[in-house]
């Protein structure tokens, strides 16, 4: 994402983001030291994912410059700027799970989902994500959806569980 960004641009996702939202949020710790890392948590719960406008807006609250706001989003992992899929695949890519067939898994989901690695669908409907060890290697490969984990996957469980999730979707 560019952080230099016209005026333009800017004006437009203003349009779409409810910057009301963040008042809240930014009153819960104004003036505590380390404030930024929970505003930002908090502002990626209540919006989904960190929009620049919202990046711009914790920083002018904060008194906090938009670099060190860029810096914190960018170093921690747990931040995304930009959106994300309503169900959330990671795929876990570590040794055990690499060994035990986690491409071929990887292969079927993204086939069938339609959705690439480290992206998200156009209709928001799924991320996938590809991770390190989960820490439950004895049940490799291991796919965790949301916060479900599906462990001893190979290409036709896969196949079932893309399709239960499809069926989820359109329901
Ligand atoms: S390597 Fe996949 S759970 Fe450990």
């Amino acid at each position: 994402m560019s952080h230099d960004r016209c005026a333009c641009s800017e004006e437009q996702e203003r349009d779409d983001i409810d910057l009301a939202l963040l008042s809240p949020v930014l009153e819960r710790h104004l003036g505590q030291p380390g404030a930024l890392i929970p505003v930002l948590q908090e502002a990626q719960e209540v919006y989904g994912y960190l929009p620049e406008t919202v990046l711009r807006a914790i920083g002018r609250g904060l008194g906090v410059a938009i670099a060190e706001v860029y810096g914190v989003t960018t170093f921690y992992s747990q931040f995304h700027l930009e959106p994300r899929g309503r169900t959330v695949i990671r795929i876990c890519h570590g040794t055990a799970c690499h060994v035990r067939g986690a491409d071929a898994v990887t292969t079927v989901l993204t086939d069938e989902l339609g959705v690439g690695v480290g992206q998200t669908a156009p209709d928001l409907s799924y991320t996938i994500e590809s991770v390190a060890c989960v820490g439950c290697c004895g049940l490799a490969p291991v796919v965790v959806v949301d916060e479900q984990m599906h462990g001893g996957l190979d290409s036709n469980k896969a196949r079932k569980l893309a399709r239960r999730l499809q069926r989820e979707h359109t329901r």
